[in-house]
This record gives structure tokens, C-alpha cells and sequence, in this order.
């Protein structure tokens, strides 16, 4: 483990034990582009809006060939004077984390989409690549209010393929609720 995810897997640790409100999470706006049309076409990446307040992602892509050495390039910004890198910027070996399930901060996002993607198998992948209505955020950290940018790049054999990047606004709740009630919870959850 490097320097930052340590820092971020403490701050989500410290975030479960004294972040109990219920905090305003809306994803704002999604954009894929692929690097490498013999590889990988983005047909569809959009969010389709419930409410002022809640908006879903959708994306469909198709991998034309097999893809069987995949990483993952991701890198969260905060919006200060343009977006800044904030938090955290770490690589995984996707085919290793869907065998082993090996890293915190991956676990969380892998455990947001897994009911609603294709991709609940192994390498390789190949052919239709969806995320259908993703709704259910749950953000285990205490974010500071603000408009912020998750940028992700695909990588196949060590070079970029993908991105997808979704960006999305944090408003901590900051109406007054009993320190027993904030304090008992242990995490909380958004249904943006
Ligand atoms: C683009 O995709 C093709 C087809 O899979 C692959 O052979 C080629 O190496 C890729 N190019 C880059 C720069 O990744
Ligand atoms: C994915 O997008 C393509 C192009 O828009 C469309 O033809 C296809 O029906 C979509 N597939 C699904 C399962 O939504
Ligand atoms: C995923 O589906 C399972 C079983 O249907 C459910 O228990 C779980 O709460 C769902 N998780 C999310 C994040 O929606
Ligand atoms: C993913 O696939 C495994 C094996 O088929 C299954 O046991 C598990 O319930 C699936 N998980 C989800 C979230 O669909
Ligand atoms: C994936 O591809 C990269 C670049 O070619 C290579 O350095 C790496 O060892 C490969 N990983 C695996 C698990 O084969």
C-alpha cells in the first residue's frame, strides 16, 4: 500500500466512526470516450435524470476484442479554481481485484455497482460492457461539500483504451440531529 491510500483508508475508517449524518451526493454529468476504436466503442454514457436531486448512470460500451490484462487508472479531483487532484490516484490490476477482491477503495466502488453491471466475472472481457441505472451511491467518507470529478482510465495491456469519467456534487448535511443518532451510525447511505 502506498503513502495516500493509507491516508484515504484511514480517513475512511475515521469516516465510519464519527460520520453518521445523512449527507446530498448528485452525480452531474458523465463523459466516456474511448482512445482506441478497434478496442473498445462507447455507444451510450449518459445520466438520465429522476429529479432535481437524483440522477442515474448508464453506460454501454463494447469491447471488440477480448480483453484479458485490464488495469484501472483512478484519480479523484476537487473543483478549486478548475479541478485539482484531491484524495486519491492509485492503479489496480482489475483482472487480480475480481479474483481476489484486493483493495479497499475498489471494494467500495465494486460494491456500489455490482448489482447493476456486467461484470460480475473474471477475465477476460468481451463483447457488450454495461452499467445500467446506477443510483445507489453510498460514500463511506467524510467529503467536504463541493463539486468533484472521478476520473477513471482503462488500460489493456498498459495502454489507455477508456476513460469514464463522472463527476458529481457533495453537500454535507448540516441540519442540527442528536449526537446519540449521529454517533451510533456506523455508516450511511445516499439514494441519489
Ligand atoms: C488498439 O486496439 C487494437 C485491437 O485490439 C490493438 O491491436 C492495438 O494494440 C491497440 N492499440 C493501442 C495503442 O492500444
Ligand atoms: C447499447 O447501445 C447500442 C448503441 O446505441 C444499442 O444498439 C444497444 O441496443 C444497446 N444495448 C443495450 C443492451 O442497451
Ligand atoms: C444488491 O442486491 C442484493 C440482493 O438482491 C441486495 O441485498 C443488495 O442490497 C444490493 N446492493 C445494492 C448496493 O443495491
Ligand atoms: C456474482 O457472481 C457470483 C458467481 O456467479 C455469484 O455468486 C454472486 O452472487 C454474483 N454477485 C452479484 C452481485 O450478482
Ligand atoms: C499486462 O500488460 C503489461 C504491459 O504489457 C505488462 O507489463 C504486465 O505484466 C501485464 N500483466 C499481466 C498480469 O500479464
Amino acid at each position: 500500500m502506498d503513502h495516500p491510500l493509507v491516508i484515504f483508508a484511514v480517513s475512511v475508517i475515521f469516516g465510519f466512526l464519527v460520520c453518521g449524518e445523512a449527507p446530498f451526493v448528485k452525480m452531474t454529468n458523465a463523459v466516456c470516450k474511448s482512445y482506441n476504436q478497434s478496442w473498445v466503442v462507447v455507444h451510450y454514457c449518459r445520466l438520465k435524470a429522476y429529479s432535481r436531486s437524483k440522477t442515474s448512470l448508464n453506460i454501454n460500451a463494447t469491447f471488440i476484442e477480448p480483453a484479458n490484462n485490464i488495469s484501472v487508472h483512478a484519480k479523484t479531483m476537487k473543483r478549486a479554481n478548475g479541478y485539482k487532484p484531491f484524495l486519491f490516484d492509485f492503479t489496480i490490476d482489475a483482472c487480480e481485484f475480481m479474483r481476489r477482491r484486493n483493495h479497499p477503495v475498489a471494494k467500495i466502488v465494486w460494491n456500489m455497482i455490482k448489482n447493476v453491471s456486467t461484470v460480475n466475472h473474471t477475465c477476460p472481457y468481451e463483447g457488450l460492457q454495461m452499467v445500467s441505472d446506477f443510483h445507489h451511491i453510498e460514500v463511506p467518507i467524510p467529503l467536504p461539500s463541493g463539486d468533484y470529478l472521478l476520473l477513471i482510465d482503462w488500460l489493456f495491456d498498459g495502454k489507455p483504451q477508456f476513460a469514464t469519467n463522472v463527476y458529481f456534487t457533495f453537500v454535507e448535511d448540516l441540519l442540527p440531529t442528536s449526537s446519540k443518532h449521529r454517533r451510533s451510525s456506523l455508516s450511511f447511505r445516499i439514494d441519489v
